[in-house]
């Protein structure tokens, strides 16, 4: 568990999953699979992750309150990520081949949590596209031919500052459970 040494006065967060080395290494060998267009923005490999729910730009003083909701009923699953694709906004991403029950429900009930004492803004409904964003700016790259999937245990889930100032990078601030 690991706490951000200092807080600007507002904060982008998210609760997402984190991928370990070896999963995040097996991304990048996937990206590199696919053909990029040159103005292609992919992502930074210490960057990669799963969103599970964006919470926005906050106050800083806000976090303990939004850590204290954050606990969930979580039981552990595995991902296996081999959906190749681009959307229509020019994102690359890879999605898991399903969405396994326990990763819809840590959706779930991270959403009631959260909306209700933390973060109301959310919104009631979303529908959830679990994935892992590869790419911007890409409407024209071409996805490998054949995906071979990649096993992705989950264990934990994450509270992560997207810290947007040079150098913009993400910073795990919690971990659960
Ligand atoms: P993306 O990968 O699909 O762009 C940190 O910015 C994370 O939060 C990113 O994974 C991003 O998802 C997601 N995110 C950013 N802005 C968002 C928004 N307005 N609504 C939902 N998710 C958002």
């Amino acid at each position: 568990m690991g706490q951000a040494s200092a807080h600007p006065q507002r904060v982008r967060l998210f609760v997402g999953l984190w991928p370990g080395e070896a999963v995040r290494d097996e991304i990048v060998d996937h990206a590199r699979r696919w053909t990029w267009p040159p103005q292609a923005r992919l992502t930074h490999r210490e960057r990669l992750h799963l969103t599970l729910c964006f919470l926005g730009e906050l106050p800083a003083e806000r976090i303990p309150e939004v850590v204290e909701r954050l606990p969930v009923r979580f039981e552990p699953f595995e991902l296996r990520l081999g959906e190749a694709e681009v959307w229509s906004g020019g994102t690359a991403v890879l999605r898991p081949l399903a969405v396994p029950a326990p990763l819809q429900m840590l959706h779930d009930r991270l959403g009631w949590a959260l909306r209700w004492h933390a973060a109301p803004w959310l919104p009631r409904r979303s529908g959830f596209a679990p994935h892992v964003t590869l790419a911007r700016d890409v409407r024209a790259a071409l996805p490998p031919a054949r995906v071979l999937p990649i096993a992705w245990p989950v264990t934990a889930y994450t509270l992560i500052e997207s810290d947007l100032r040079p150098p913009a990078r993400y910073r795990v601030l919690y971990e659960y459970p």
